[in-house]
């Protein structure tokens, strides 16, 4: 075996992964076009064409282009009736903005536990969750993985309660071979610096619903309504619109996505067919329903107890030094300093405990078992992939047969 990098030995990788974003010659004279010829922003074609061809894109009749996947969360929720006090069902495996955003809309996030093999909101703990005042039910899928859709929407249609996608990082998924998103009442993508798809910021919601596809167009426009006058306002909305410049940035992007999602396709192939064949390492599970994944962050699970209980930090140390960065990823968000809320600024959560709330199967895979590779990993050659898998087997190698090497990290 060779001497691993923390103990002095040499990295398997000192090259890093491929870039992103990127700037590409093909968004440079998109930006360029634009800036010459069309609007910057509100009323500009460029936005227009972005959101007819990501609808298009994403099996949806409308999209709205938003100025993040926050904005177009609380915009969505908002066009969905959420009122103050009412309830929105959501994972607490995701990034903060899928409960903040309810918790902006006035409402209360209610949280319910993930199943360990996708890491996804668990469709079978959901039912349990819904009261008379649950208004939503917020599936994410995590990693561009989608969640269980025909359970979430089965319970949705049986309550009467509303399912908005957080599809923030699933760009390009599909649910039975239709693209997720527009699969209940509408969902929401970001196009934040690091997706799959970006714009360094922007967000969008698609839906095949015209009421609410009107509705939203409203909160996002400052209350305005598409016929309506340009100082009319009927909803207490804002400028939460995207410039012209990100979505003509966007445009491209919609074609590139393509090549990007069969090599992401290739190297999650790679990368599972090895990492599965690691006593340790569980790779993560899909349900039968996600016809393809977005594969935007690739996770991973470690048990410690396959590894001489040594825990996952020192794993990623060695891993980390060997050129090849895992970490542990989201927190139970529920644990965020934000939720110890002030029920003066707050009063509709008066009711809510979240400093005492427990969620075991998140805060097991959160504390002591999430593996993360960044999206820019998928993205490479199979050398690429290569080397991850040379780094993890070596590591992993190591921690089974040599525990005494760890003793003093
Ligand atoms: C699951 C999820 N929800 C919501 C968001 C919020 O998107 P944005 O950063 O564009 O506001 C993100 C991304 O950052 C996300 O990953």
């Amino acid at each position: 075996m060779s001497k691993l990098a923390i103990h002095g030995g040499n990295p398997v990788r000192s090259r890093s992964f491929s870039v992103w974003p990127r700037p590409t010659s093909e968004l440079k004279d998109a930006i360029i076009s634009t800036l010459e010829n069309e609007g910057w922003g509100v009323g500009s074609t460029a936005i227009t064409r972005f959101e007819e061809k990501f609808a298009e894109f994403h099996d949806a009749k409308y999209c709205i282009s938003t100025s993040s996947g926050t904005t177009g969360l609380w915009v969505a929720l908002k066009a969905a009736g959420v009122k103050a006090g009412d309830e929105v069902i959501v994972p607490p495996y995701t990034f903060i903005a899928t409960a903040s955003a309810v918790l902006m809309a006035n409402a209360v996030p209610v949280f319910v536990d993930i199943d360990e093999n996708t890491l996804n909101i668990d469709p079978a703990l959901i039912e349990k969750a819904i009261t008379e005042k649950t208004r939503a039910i917020m599936p994410v899928h995590i990693s561009g993985n989608p969640a269980d859709m025909d359970r979430i929407l089965a319970i949705g249609s049986k309550y009467g309660v509303s399912i908005i996608e957080d599809a923030c990082q699933a760009h390009g998924a599909e649910w039975n071979n239709t693209k997720v998103g527009a699969l209940g009442l509408g969902g929401v993508f970001s196009f934040q610096t690091s997706k799959n798809m970006t714009a360094g910021e922007g967000g969008a919601i698609i839906s095949n619903d015209e009421a609410f596809y009107e509705t939203c167009f409203s909160y996002h426009n400052c209350g305005r309504t598409k016929s309506g006058e340009f100082y009319e306002h009927q909803f207490l909305g804002g400028n939460f619109r995207l410039s012209a410049m990100a979505t003509s940035m966007l445009m491209p992007q919609i074609e590139s996505i393509q090549d990007d999602m069969d090599r992401r396709d290739k190297n999650r192939k790679q990368l599972d067919e090895a990492l599965s064949q690691i006593d340790g390492i569980t790779i993560n599970g899909a349900y039968d329903g996600a016809t393809r994944q977005a594969n935007h962050i690739y996770l991973a699970r470690y048990d410690e107890s396959r590894f001489n209980g040594i825990p996952r930090e020192i794993f990623f140390k060695a891993m980390q030094a060997e050129g090849v960065f895992t970490y542990m990823g989201y927190t139970p968000i529920y644990r965020e300093k934000l939720f110890v809320t002030d029920t003066d600024e707050y009063p509709w959560l008066k009711d809510y405990d979240f400093v005492s709330m427990k969620m075991p199967v998140t805060e097991r895979i959160a504390d002591k078992e999430s593996i993360w590779l960044k999206q820019n990993h998928l993205l490479g050659s199979a050398e690429d992939i290569q080397d991850i898998i040379d780094a993890f087997t070596k590591v992993t190698q190591a921690l089974h047969k040599h525990p005494e090497l760890f003793k003093d990290e």
